[in-house]
């Protein structure tokens, strides 16, 4: 479904990513591991059309997206859920939504349908629809974020640390909603420091270091690998 080969990024004189491949088949949650500055943003970013290719190929359903602009990327179903929420704070939960759903065709008796089942997710955002989103918990947030992505209908949807900063009862809470909208049949393509909860859900796994794809494999392949546990999962 997203398949992306020797993906080159640069910063000015920084080489953020040195030749990136990696597939997502339709229909599977993909995570790559990573530790801080290896590339993992910028590879969902470039995916998203935020920052350029420097050289290399970005196909999605066979068709090449690198030179299309983040609405038309959208358009096409390729959403992305940024690191660190952006939600806005002071507008409420459901005003949030809206925005979600602001970047497609506006359809309004369809953006009431899609709150009904972002709700169906996160019954306790339906709760505080009404609340003003900054009040929310760390927790709350991130679901709100994630919930704004889904009101644009991904047919990929890309996850940016969505654990960060959050108490572990809650990231188990938040990664078993994230595969219930993967059962629903949205593709997954996650990043994450988490090692251990992000590679649990994942069909497959790529592991990036300095901005280099360095092991790949199904998720008992790279749970076993030795160096993994020792780098990535405190074992
Ligand atoms: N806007 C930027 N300008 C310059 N360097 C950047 C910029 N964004 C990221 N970088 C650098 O690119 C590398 C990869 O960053 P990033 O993709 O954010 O890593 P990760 O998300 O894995 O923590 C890091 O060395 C980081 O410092
Ligand atoms: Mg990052």
């Amino acid at each position: 479904m997203l398949k992306i080969s020797d993906l080159k990024v640069n910063y000015g004189y920084v080489k953020a990513l040195k030749g990136v491949s990696l597939e997502v088949k339709e229909g599977s949650i993909v995570t790559i591991l990573g530790a801080n500055g290896a590339g993992k943003s910028t590879t969902l970013k470039s995916i998203s059309g935020i920052v350029p290719a420097t050289e290399g190929e970005i196909e999605f359903m066979g068709q090449s997206i690198k030179k299309l602009s983040p609405e038309e990327i959208v358009s096409l179903g390729v959403v992305q859920c940024p690191e660190g929420r952006r939600i806005f704070p002071q507008f409420s939960v459901e005003e949030n939504l809206r925005i979600g759903a602001f970047g497609r065709r506006k359809n309004i008796k369809n953006i009431n349908d899609d709150y009904e089942r972002v709700y169906d997710y996160f019954p306790k955002l339906k709760e505080r629809k009404d609340q003003v989103a900054g009040t929310l918990s760390g927790g709350e947030q991130q679901m709100l974020a994630i919930a704004r992505g889904l009101m644009a209908n991904p047919k990929i949807f890309l996850l940016d640390e969505p654990s960060l900063g959050l108490a572990p009862i809650v990231v188990k809470e938040i990664f078993g909603i994230i595969e219930d909208i993967n059962k629903a049949g949205v593709t997954i393509l996650l990043v994450e420091q988490n090692a251990f909860q992000a590679s649990k859900i994942a069909d497959y796994v790529y592991v990036i270091e300095t901005g280099n794809i360095v092991i790949s494999g199904t998720k008992e392949e790279v749970i076993s690998n030795e160096n993994i546990k020792k780098s990535y999962l405190g074992a």
